[in-house]
Formats: structure tokens, C-alpha cells, sequence
């Protein structure tokens, strides 16, 4: 099979450096876009099955006054260390069955922390939710190391934190596997240390991606996707093989209390799957969820094709924590992922939605919630844009008005650019691009830093 441009490995990790823009920058617009995604595919010339084995780079976009630089360094982990001295795969479906095998019983797997950044008190971290936070150096984006904040991280820590401006706080978890599989729940302050809010027992091992948080609660969509341990400790390493969906299981749902943790609400549904959530307040006694509900889990495998068939549609739900209730309707009805809201509106009431949608149809949008009505873009054939990252324009400016960043990698130049959409003006398309001169690989999440 050959492979879009996109799943190819970094072609050249560099420092800042500047690089050329085509339109005129917002003055709004000062600050860094940074990326994460799976960089480098292959070890020994022998290459890996799944794009979520690859490991993670970093690429930063710094907007200043006179110049725009960028830099895209691989994250430094131990496992690619020990690779690299190796001189061959020691992890994943790369690896031989017998190196898997060992791997696999001893626990023993590669932090590539390829998923998404995370800005915690002035410090920059690279996630992956099988391992401990990787801690990067925002300004040259040097790889410092795992922490797992003096031992609150037990095993995993999703990547995907969630911010409540209410509560100053950031809410996260990780899944902790064992006998006696649990979701731990953690909680980030602003100022202060981070501490354990509590943990959610569950009946097997599962894949879980994201989470919701309200000022009040924090919400689990957990999708009957288990992990099918024997073929685990018998070196399968195949991320399709060793998840089974089981539908008629149905998709738990779990509400923590947030002031209350010991006392969820937990209750089953038809089952669905979802990887991303966008946003969550309360109203009455119910919660709102915007999320992208698939049908199925048949994305994982999809993920991994050339051309992705966009099962995800934006669904609002209403749950009702103690009537045990989840109503669920589509608010638009087309193939997309990546939701991401205005950054001032986390954990509170919105209605503007960025979606992308990266395989053939390759569009960008902004999604109405409640009148279900979108503004699109088409990058063009053979342009796969990333997930949206919306800079509002000012701190005063209306819900969802500003800018809409996008990575796009161009397949017939082999190069990737930001494209700067002012989201007055959607589906106008950019006023400006920022060409990066080198191609930057599938980037799954990213945030942006305002210059203070
Ligand atoms: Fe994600």
C-alpha cells in the first residue's frame, strides 16, 4: 500500500528557524501553535503497523511582530533511545514476536508521547494515554523527560485534560490496569499541586480516549472496546487485534461528582464509540454534552487507511445524572473529527464548533450547534488539514470570532503550511499561509500560547 505523504516520517527535525508567509498575518495574532503527532514510522527499515505507534514530534509555529519561525523536533523518549542504540525496533509490531513477546509480559512499552500538548502552570508536557507526561522545553522544544508529578500518575494519563475556568483548574485521568482495572481521577489547580480526586473501578480492561468536565462533574463515555489480554501476553501487538468491541456489552455512562467523587452516577446505553468530546456545561439538572459519535469502533482500523470514511457526526446530548438518562441528537450530519470549541468557553455553555474532516472530502468547518447550519472549507485534493485550533481575536470578542488554525499537508508539493482562516469569513478560505518548506507528518492535537 502506498502512503499518503502525511504518514511518511519528519523529513528533517530542526531548531527555529524562519519560514515564509504568504498573505498578511493578523496583528491579533502573536503567540506559538504548537503540534504533536506520530513523526517517524520505521526502525531498521522495518516500519510499524499502526500510525499510533509512531513516535511523537512536536512542531511549533512562533508568530512574532517582524519574523515567523518554526522548529519540529522529535520527542527524545527512552524507548527511541534504546532503539536508536539498538539499531533496530525493540517495541510494537515492528519489533520481532519474540522481542514483542518479552516486551509484553514484562509490561514493559515505548512512551512516544505522540498525541497532544498540554500547558500546565508555565510547563509544557507531550502526552500519549498509555504513559507519564513527557515534560518539553516550550521555548526550544528539547525533550526534559517523563514525570509522573511525584508519583500521583499511577500508569496512564489520558491526553486529553480538560480545563474548568470556574473551578481554576485542569481535570484529567488514567487508566490503571491490574486485577482490579480502575479510571484514577486527577485534578490539576492553576496554583498548588495536583492531587487525586478519587477513581472509578471498572468491570474489564477498556480503551478510553477522552473525558468531559463541567464546574460540577466529570463524564465517561466508556464504549465496550477490551482489551483482549491473552492475545496481549501471547506478543500480539496489533492495536485492531488486541481491542475487541463487543456492542451488545453498550457504552457506560459514568458521571463523578467532582465535589462528591466517591458517589458516580453509572448507568448503560446502546453502545457507540466516541474518541472526542468538545464541550459540556450544566443546565438544570442536566448536563449537555457536544461530543462525535460514531456508530462503532471501526475507525480504529480506519485511522490507519490512506482514505478515512468519516463514520463521526456532531451529536449534542442532555444527561440527566439521576434520572439515568443520555438523549442524543446529530447536530450536523456529516463525516468530521477533531471538535475543539473557543478556548475561553471550556467547561461552559457554547455553541461554535471547528471540525475537521481529513480524509477524501478534506474539509474544515464551523458548526452552528444550535441551529445545526455550517460554514465550510475545501483545502483541495490532496490537502489533509489537521485538527482546528481557534484563537479568539481579542478577549473581548464574541464566542467562536478570531482565527482558525490549520496544519495542511500538500501532497503535490510534499510540503505542509498553516492556513490562518478569519472565522468571520469561514468559508472564504485563508488570509493568510504559513509555509513551513519541509513536510510535517499527521498531527493529531495541538493548543496555542498567546504572547503575553
Ligand atoms: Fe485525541
Amino acid at each position: 500500500m502506498t502512503l499518503p505523504g502525511y504518514r511518511q516520517s519528519l523529513a528533517r527535525p530542526h531548531d527555529f528557524e524562519p519560514v515564509r508567509v504568504e498573505g498578511r498575518l493578523p496583528d491579533s495574532l502573536r503567540g506559538t501553535l504548537y503540534r504533536n503527532g506520530p513523526a517517524l514510522f520505521e526502525h531498521g527499515g522495518r516500519r510499524h503497523r499502526h500510525l499510533f505507534e509512531g513516535d511523537g514530534a512536536v512542531c511549533a509555529i512562533r508568530i512574532g511582530d517582524d519574523e515567523v519561525q518554526c522548529a519540529h523536533r522529535l520527542v527524545e523518549s527512552e524507548g527511541l533511545r534504546e532503539e536508536r542504540a539498538a539499531g533496530k525496533p525493540l517495541y510494537g509490531t515492528a519489533a520481532s514476536w519474540p522481542r514483542r513477546l518479552a516486551a509484553n509480559w514484562r509490561s514493559r512499552f515505548k512512551n512516544t508521547a505522540n498525541t497532544s500538548v498540554w500547558r500546565w502552570q508555565e510547563r509544557m508536557f507531550a502526552l500519549m494515554e498509555r504513559g507519564s507526561p513527557t515534560e518539553l522545553d516550550p521555548r526550544t522544544l528539547a525533550t526534559i523527560g517523563t514525570t509522573t508529578f511525584d508519583g500521583l500518575v499511577a500508569s496512564g494519563f489520558s491526553a486529553h485534560p480538560h480545563r474548568v475556568r470556574s473551578r481554576r483548574a485542569d481535570y484529567n485521568f488514567g487508566l490503571v490496569p491490574g486485577r482490579h482495572p480502575r479510571i484514577e481521577l486527577l485534578e490539576f489547580p492553576w496554583q498548588g499541586a495536583p492531587r487525586v480526586l478519587g477513581s472509578v473501578p471498572l468491570e474489564s480492561h477498556v480503551m478510553l480516549h477522552d473525558f468531559i468536565a463541567t464546574d460540577r462533574h466529570l463524564v465517561f463515555f466508556i464504549a465496550p472496546v477490551k482489551l483482549q489480554l491473552g492475545r496481549v501476553l501471547a506478543g500480539s501487538a496489533d492495536l485492531d487485534r488486541i481491542f475487541r468491541y463487543d456492542p451488545a456489552a453498550g457504552t457506560e455512562i459514568v458521571v463523578v461528582p467532582i465535589d462528591d467523587p466517591g458517589k458516580p452516577s453509572r448507568f448503560r446505553v446502546e453502545a457507540f464509540w466516541q474518541w472526542h468530546f468538545a464541550g459540556a456545561w450544566e443546565s438544570g439538572g442536566e448536563i449537555v454534552i457536544d461530543f462525535i459519535r460514531h456508530p462503532d469502533f471501526r475507525s480504529l482500523g480506519d485511522l490507519n487507511a490512506a482514505d478515512l470514511p468519516g463514520r463521526g457526526r456532531v451529536t449534542r446530548a442532555w444527561l440527566d445524572p439521576r434520572a439515568k438518562t443520555l438523549r442524543q441528537e446529530v447536530r450536523w450530519d456529516t463525516g468530521c473529527e477533531y471538535p475543539r470549541i473557543d478556548p475561553r468557553f471550556e467547561g461552559g455553555e457554547h455553541r461554535q464548533l471547528f471540525v475537521t474532516y481529513d480524509g477524501k472530502q478534506s474539509l474544515l468547518a464551523k458548526v452552528d450547534l444550535e441551529t445545526g447550519k455550517a460554514e465550510t472549507w475545501e483545502p483541495g485534493t490532496g490537502c489533509f488539514p489537521s485538527e482546528i485550533v481557534m484563537v479568539p481575536r481579542d478577549a473581548d470578542a464574541a464566542e467562536g470570532d478570531g482565527h482558525a488554525l490549520s496544519l495542511i499537508y500538500d501532497e503535490a508539493a510534499d510540503c505542509s503550511h498553516v492556513a490562518v482562516l478569519d472565522t468571520a469569513r469561514f468559508g472564504d478560505g485563508p488570509v493568510a499561509r504559513i509555509h513551513l518548506g519541509h513536510r510535517v507528518p499527521m498531527t493529531f492535537h495541538g493548543l496555542w500560547v498567546g504572547r503575553d
